[in-house]
């Protein structure tokens, strides 16, 4: 079985034995990632891809405020039917993309990349390099990347998997030249039983 083969198997697992909101990272609130959006120059017609975005909130958030350009891309299929079956009818204004972003051909150009708590799983260098260069051809020069990740005193684990913690100065040298750091902050998560998660998030803008 490949690597890719087991990613899918083990997130597609997790989504359909676990409610949404009963996954460590849930937020019912899509913070600090809302603000960094509003940080990133984010309007209406911004063109906004959520990378590994899961059944998260953020789609629901981003759609009451009235944006109006929004793909949210995942390994599982259960994780969007999650996210889809919350929104009911608002789903139809969503762009949905079953795939592994270290696979994936982007079929356009995004004004911003979101990706909380997804790219930290990527362990591999190969997967890395192959996450950057989605990225780069993803988005526009002068787009944002928006990436959180956990922070280097945050969990070595997530879901049963080992994550790569990061911190600004590694994860610029991850995403390598062509990107300028213009945000960098923690932020604690507490997932649903209380306990503290230490996060880091980078902001990026394309050059
Ligand atoms: C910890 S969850 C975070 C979900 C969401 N971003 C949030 O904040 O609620 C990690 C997500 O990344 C997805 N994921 C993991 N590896 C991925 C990959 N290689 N390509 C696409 N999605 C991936 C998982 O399916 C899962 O939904």
């Amino acid at each position: 079985m490949t690597e890719k083969v087991d990613r899918q198997a083990h997130w597609q697992q997790v989504y359909e034995t676990k409610a949404a909101d009963a996954v460590s990272w849930y937020q019912p609130v899509p913070q600090p990632s809302a603000d960094l959006l509003k940080l990133a120059g984010a309007a209406p017609e911004t063109g906004i891809v959520d990378i590994g975005g899961g059944a998260s909130t953020l789609v629901d958030w981003l759609l009451d405020e009235g944006f109006r350009d929004l793909t949210v891309l995942d390994l599982s299929d259960a994780a969007l039917a999650a996210a889809k079956s919350r929104l009911g009818g608002a789903a139809s204004r969503v762009a949905w993309i079953a795939a592994d972003v270290t696979k994936w051909r982007p079929a356009r150009l995004y004004d911003i990349w979101h990706d909380r708590a997804a790219f930290h799983f990527l362990t591999d260098p190969g997967d890395r390099a192959a996450y950057v260069d989605r990225l780069r051809k993803a988005l526009r020069a002068g787009g944002h990347a928006i990436i959180g990740t956990f922070a280097p005193d945050g969990p070595q684990k997530c879901s049963g998997l080992n994550v790569e913690r990061y911190d600004a100065e590694k994860l610029s040298a991850a995403l390598g030249g062509g990107f300028r750091l213009v945000d960098s902050c923690r932020h604690d998560h507490v997932t649903p039983w209380g306990a503290v998660q230490h996060f880091h998030f980078g902001t990026f803008m394309k050059l």
